[in-house]
């Protein structure tokens, strides 16, 4: 028995051994990956969880804690390829915080470590998703640039960080010290992430997975030309070796120094007193987090005063007087049970992945589109598979990529079916084509059914409030309706029958179909869903052709003549048209009441902006981008995307920017928000 109960302890503490040395391989690998390679196997979240894990065990079993213990270190050994800088003051991580209570136990950490009992004064700073960076200023010349590499021993990239326009190659003083070093983080703003995703995929090169790493490859690329290419932003933080000028007394005075030196510095950082003080200014960062140009991963705690953070110390890796108080992930790692195919209302087969249930981004995600055949290549996720999700924001699921490494032997590849799940008639990829599609059509596949029913309800098209996807469902399931034009059919009896329709909802809806009946002829062509006829599409064929009867009958060359129309839209409303059940849907639907004010007399060819192409950049005085746009349509002009040849004038607003210059380059006259106000109220026989 004594023995027995010996073995078990032992046993127990084994397994702690074998979890510490499982957590050291894990950690030692992605660190490399990480901080080496650029890249990542798995997402940040899952790495800090490792490590605190680690971090625990050590905490309780200190005999664990041996030398080559990752937990020792701050990342990886740098790259061959650039020279190595020794950091002369090292640079150091920070411990996360996740929840309030963690946050309240650092703040009465500092005041028992001051013995203080009055209210601490901290900075608060962004928690930027880049890369740590050490500038070496000499005489106020930038010589040196250097990353944190394992936080003692970084690589030098002097020659790319010299492409980055906002950080000075000479400090904005006549009087500089002999030696400063400035820390900060090297990023890439979202929006020129995107950019650049583009651009590797138009060259079939590989996409970044997140900006974060997409700075990281940029920097470490040999030739600085390519860095310059990819638009790198800096922000200063903190600093290191100081020689030759006093220190100033806190961080708040260290940014405003840095600024005054000409130094980028993040507007956002605050100086707030106490526990309080942090959550509150935690809670109000988060609520604009998504709205920032650039990813954060969190903010970070400072205590504000040097001589506070002096006496406060470090240990082992990291300062006692600083904390990161993390966000939600917003990745997160889980498996795929299979990939399914949804069927939209034109007979797009499009991939869905179906996850393991997975908390990311402040919600539970069950299902994230892979989009088409290709992008499930292009990413390589198989079933079985262990990928990372994001979810930013209120943007949808997407799968980001699979980790190799944890591919079982058996996942399987994606197959695209040869037959429509819901329906059973052939898949059909036409040559050159992305999208994959069921040849069903709305008749023989209810899933298309749905989706035209869905699109002709929705907002931009017949606007049928409180006609939502579950009623379509029922509704089509039960066999009730199956055009858009039956909808017109429904009575009250009918609708009640349905689950959970009360007699109250069911009178709304049948005001709202009856409210729907006025509309206007573009809407009335765009509710159709015929395939490449969009909202703009439509606005142009309802100008053109007047009436249904027209549109109807017009041939591919007359279609041809419309403005923005070209052989595909051409092509495809022609033999929408040619479809005599559809006539026959669009003629119940005339008879069931739609209709729309007939066009003015003296419309189109004599509203002041007729024939006339606008396109429009930067930010209007007191016009919203839209408001501007249905200010031209309305007086019978249109609205281009892009300056060419045939733009007849470009409206530009404060920072214009590439469309201005090319609109110089050809020619093309430039108005301001009052210029064109001018042009719309003119006599129309003005026009020339
Ligand atoms: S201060 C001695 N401030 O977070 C502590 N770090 O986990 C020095 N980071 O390597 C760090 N934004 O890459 C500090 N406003 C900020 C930061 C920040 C991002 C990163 C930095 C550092 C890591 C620490």
């Amino acid at each position: 028995m004594q023995e027995d109960l010996f073995s078990a302890a032992n046993t127990q503490e084994d397994a702690v051994k074998i979890r510490a040395e499982e957590l050291h391989t894990l950690l030692h690998r992605y660190g490399h990956a990480y901080y080496v390679l650029d890249a990542p196997l798995v997402p940040d979240s899952e790495y800090d969880r490792l490590f605190r894990e680690l971090q625990d065990i050590e905490q309780q079993h200190p005999e664990l804690k041996t030398a080559d213990s990752p937990t020792h270190r701050v990342g990886g050994a740098p790259l061959p390829e650039f020279s190595q800088v020794q950091h002369g003051i090292p640079m150091l991580s920070l411990n996360n915080a996740f929840e309030p209570e963690e946050v309240q136990a650092f703040d009465q950490r500092i005041r028992e470590g001051l013995e203080r009992d009055e209210n601490v004064e901290y900075s608060v700073d962004l928690k930027f998703d880049g890369l740590a960076m050490n500038l070496r200023y000499v005489d106020g010349i930038l010589v040196q640039a250097a990353t944190r590499g394992d936080g003692y021993t970084g690589e030098d990239v002097t020659e790319n960080i010299r492409t980055i326009r906002c950080i000075p190659l000479k400090l904005h003083t006549d009087t500089p010290p002999a030696v400063l070093d400035v820390r900060g983080e090297v990023l890439m703003y979202k929006a020129d992430f995107q950019k650049l995703n583009q651009r590797q995929r138009d060259l079939g090169a590989k996409e970044f997975a997140n900006p974060r790493n997409a700075a990281a490859g940029s920097l470490r690329q040999l030739d600085p030309k390519i860095a310059a290419q990819r638009n790198l932003r800096f922000f200063a933080y903190g600093i290191g070796v100081l020689e030759g000028a006093d220190k100033p007394e806190g961080h708040q005075a260290l940014m405003s120094w840095f600024k005054s030196l000409g130094l980028p510095v993040c507007d956002e950082g605050a100086l707030v007193s106490g526990a309080e003080g942090l959550l509150a200014r935690y809670e109000a960062v988060a609520a604009k987090r998504d709205a920032l140009p650039y990813e954060i991963d969190g903010i970070v705690y400072k205590v504000d005063r040097f001589a506070f953070q002096d006496q406060l110390g470090f240990v082992s890796r990291a300062p006692r007087f600083a904390i990161a108080h993390k966000f939600p992930a917003q990745e997160a790692l889980t498996k795929v049970i299979a990939i399914d195919v949804q069927v939209g209302r034109t007979g797009a087969i499009t991939p869905v992945a179906r996850l393991e249930p997975v908390f990311v981004g402040g919600v539970t995600v069950t299902n994230a589109t892979l989009h088409n055949e290709e992008e499930v290549q292009r990413k390589d996720v198989r079933i079985g598979d262990t990928v990372i999700v994001r979810r930013a924001g209120d943007v949808i699921p997407e799968v980001v990529g699979s980790v190799a490494e944890r591919r079982p032997p058996d996942a399987q590849l994606f197959v695209m079916p040869q037959a429509c799940p819901v329906c059973g008639s052939p898949i059909s990829k036409p040559e050159g084509e992305a999208v994959a599609r069921c040849s069903g059509g709305a008749i023989k596949c209810k899933a298309q059914r749905k989706g035209a029913l869905n699109h002709f309800v929705s907002r931009k098209a017949m606007n049928v409030e409180g006609l939502g996807e579950q009623l379509i469902e029922q509704l089509v399931e039960k066999q009730i309706i199956t055009t858009p034009a039956d909808l017109y059919k429904l009575g009250l009896s009918s609708l009640v029958a349905l689950d959970r329709m009360a007699e109250k909802s069911a009178g709304n809806i049948l005001t709202a179909l009856e409210q729907s009946k006025h509309t206007t002829f573009a809407r009335f062509i765009y509710s159709l869903g015929i395939r490449h006829v969009g909202e703009s599409t439509a606005k142009d064929l309802a100008q053109s052709f007047g009436n249904i009867d027209a549109l109807m009958a017009a041939t591919e060359e007359a279609l041809l003549e419309v403005n923005d129309v070209g052989p595909v839209v051409a092509k495809s409303v022609r033999e929408y048209f040619a479809d005599t059940l559809n006539c026959e849907m669009v003629s119940q639907l005339i008879a069931a009441g739609i209709q729309w004010p007939v066009q003015a007399e003296r419309s189109a060819a004599d509203l002041p902006l007729a024939g006339l192409t606008f396109v429009l950049t930067g930010t209007l005085p007191t016009m919203g981008r839209d408001q501007a746009k249905e200010l031209i349509e309305s007086k019978g002009g249109k609205v281009s995307g892009s300056v060419s040849k045939k733009t007849h004038y470009l409206v530009a607003g404060e920072e214009a920017g590439s469309k201005l210059v090319k609109a110089n380059e050809l020619g093309v006259p430039v108005l301001d928000e009052a210029g064109l106000v001018q042009l719309c109220s003119r006599n129309p026989d003005e026009k020339n």
